[in-house]
Formats: structure tokens, sequence, C-alpha cells
């Protein structure tokens, strides 16, 4: 059975209570039992860190592994913005990643218009609230 690694960064963990307005009710641990229900023939992996130098241990880890992973499906958060620590490990790896935001990036601050990670993704999904997870997975498979 093939993986997807779904990470999660920084305030991520905060599904559910952060800013209910932009990021919906729902906590992730919630969606997730979603999703699994929905691909069951798919194992759905997830980690989520605050921390920039974990997510690039958490890219690096895996992101050689193409027999067992299909792709990583990346919420940077606030790091999108900012980390070319992340957007190299990207580069770097071989197993392919989606960048995913839940809200819509582009309708919100000028700071958040600008992705360091996007030229290096596969691809972009942003601003179908939690959807936007499933609809990165579809990108996938
Ligand atoms: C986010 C958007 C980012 O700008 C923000 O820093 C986040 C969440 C999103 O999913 O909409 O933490 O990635």
């Amino acid at each position: 059975m093939k993986k997807i690694l779904i990470l999660n960064g920084p305030n991520l963990n905060l599904l559910g209570l952060r800013n209910p307005g932009v990021y919906g009710n729902q906590s992730m641990e919630q969606y997730l039992e979603f999703l699994r229900d929905c691909y069951r023939d798919i194992e759905i992996e997830y980690s989520q860190s605050n921390h920039e130098g974990e997510l690039v241990d958490l890219i690096q880890s895996i992101g050689y592994d193409t027999d067992s992973y299909s792709g990583i499906v990346l919420n940077a958060g606030a790091y999108t913005h900012t980390s070319l620590a992340i957007a190299d490990a990207i580069e770097a790896v071989a197993v392919p990643v989606v960048e995913v935001h839940i809200s819509n990036v582009a309708a919100r601050e000028p700071i958040r218009h600008k992705s360091l990670i996007a030229p290096v993704c596969r691809g972009t999904i942003c601003g179908f609230g939690m959807d936007s997870y499933r609809l990165a997975i579809e990108a996938l498979i």
C-alpha cells in the first residue's frame, strides 16, 4: 500500500481553535479520520511541527523513498513565505510535494502572497478550506 505524508507546519496543531473564521472549526485529527475513510487504499501518515529544521528533517527522511511514498502534502504555514531551507529540502528530494493552504492566501495580506516553496512544488492548492488537503491527495494519486 502506497503512503502519503501530510505534513503541517507551525500553528497548524491549533486547527479547530485558531482563527475559526479563517481556518474553520475542525481539528486536524477529525479531518484525518474523514480522509482515511475516503482513501482506504492509501496509508495517510501525518506529522506536524512548529520547528523549521524539524520540517526539513521530515522532508529529507522520507523524500527519497519513492517506492513507499506517492507524495507529501505540505502546509508549511507561515514558513511558506519565509523558508529557503524548506524550499531547498523540497527541491532536493525525489518524492513530489504539493503545497497546500486552507485559506486563500492570495486574498489575504500582501506578505502571504509570496511563496518561497511554490516554484519547487509539483503544484499548489489553496483556498478550499480543509478540502485543500483532499484535493492535494487527488493530485498525487
Ligand atoms: C496557511 C496560510 C499561511 O499564510 C499561514 O501562515 C498559516 C496557514 C493556510 O493554510 O491557509 O499558518 O498556510
